[in-house]
């Protein structure tokens, strides 16, 4: 017995209410997700928000698999989807379900999110035909930044007719959910009025079946840039660091430890903790 969101739960969200979907990497931020989120996606942004790469590419598949046994253990009512990073996935179907094999079995998660459109449309067939659900990802795809360039909005003019292509082949392959990432709003609402799975927006309108977002991005906690999609529903990271100032003043003045952290009287009192 499953329990939990499946895959077949998401895709039959399509045109429904809006999924709710965040990234989680770590056990705690799983917990806190968990009853508020249809999706947990453990990101290849792990690598750029908690290893302080510079860009994704540098993420390994044993980076994904220890965060993803983390993110496993916090989590009982979201879907868990685990990214396949840079260089596990592209050179041929074969090599993607190997890879995406280890991922299930190693981390528990129930699908794999895989960059790309046209291209990778024959592995993404190729998997979810042997047991891998996977959830496609197009417009701007951070693992192509050196194609691209940087990360600019994709699909602008002329150019929207080829993430209209992606997004139908994805779909044709059997994905059953497809991320939209940083695209015109226009073109997301085609794309999501032309597809029968849903779409998953960051960076690309409201139109989208569900919206994702960057956890530490939406709490403040990763600070180094800062898209104009990302909205801030809380400023952790000023806090945090407001509180480790206080910490460093109040060991400097002795003021802590203070009374009520000592254990001068813990027997008599029968405190041990
Ligand atoms: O790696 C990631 O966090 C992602 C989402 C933002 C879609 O791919
Ligand atoms: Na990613």
């Amino acid at each position: 017995e499953i329990k939990g969101m499946t895959p077949p739960d998401i895709r039959s969200r399509k045109g429904q209410t809006p999924l709710v979907c965040l990234t989680a990497y770590t056990t705690p931020v799983a917990r806190l997700l968990d009853r508020h989120c249809d999706i947990v996606l453990v990101g290849d942004s792990v690598g750029m928000v908690l290893h302080g790469l510079s860009s994704t590419l540098g993420v390994t598949l044993d980076m994904m698999i220890m965060h993803g046994q983390a993110v496993r253990r916090g989590l009982e009512h979201a879907l868990m989807v685990v990214d396949l990073p840079f260089g596990s996935y592209e050179e041929s179907p074969e090599h993607a379900f190997g890879n995406a094999a280890r991922v299930m079995g190693e981390t528990g998660c129930s699908a794999v999110k895989i960059e790309g459109g046209e291209t990778i449309s024959e592995t993404i067939r190729f998997l979810t035909a042997r047991g891998v659900p996977v959830m496609a990802h197009v417009g701007l795809t951070p693992q192509a930044v050196n194609t691209f360039g940087g990360y600019r909005v994709q699909g602008r003019g002329a150019d929207a007719e080829r993430i209209r292509r992606d997004a139908r082949a994805v779909t044709e392959a059997g994905a059953f959910s497809l991320v939209l990432e940083k695209i015109p709003e226009q073109l997301a609402r085609q794309i999501t009025a032309d597809i029968d799975i849903p779409t998953i927006g960051i960076g690309a309108s409201p139109a989208c079946d569900g919206q994702i977002l960057v956890s530490h991005d939406m709490l403040g906690l990763f600070t180094s840039f800062r898209p104009k999609f990302v909205k801030r529903y809380a400023e952790l990271g000023e806090q945090a660091e407001a509180a480790i100032a206080a910490y460093a003043t109040d060991v400097r003045n002795r003021h802590f430890p203070a009374v009520e952290h000592l254990y001068v009287n813990a027997f008599k009192a029968g405190d041990f903790t």
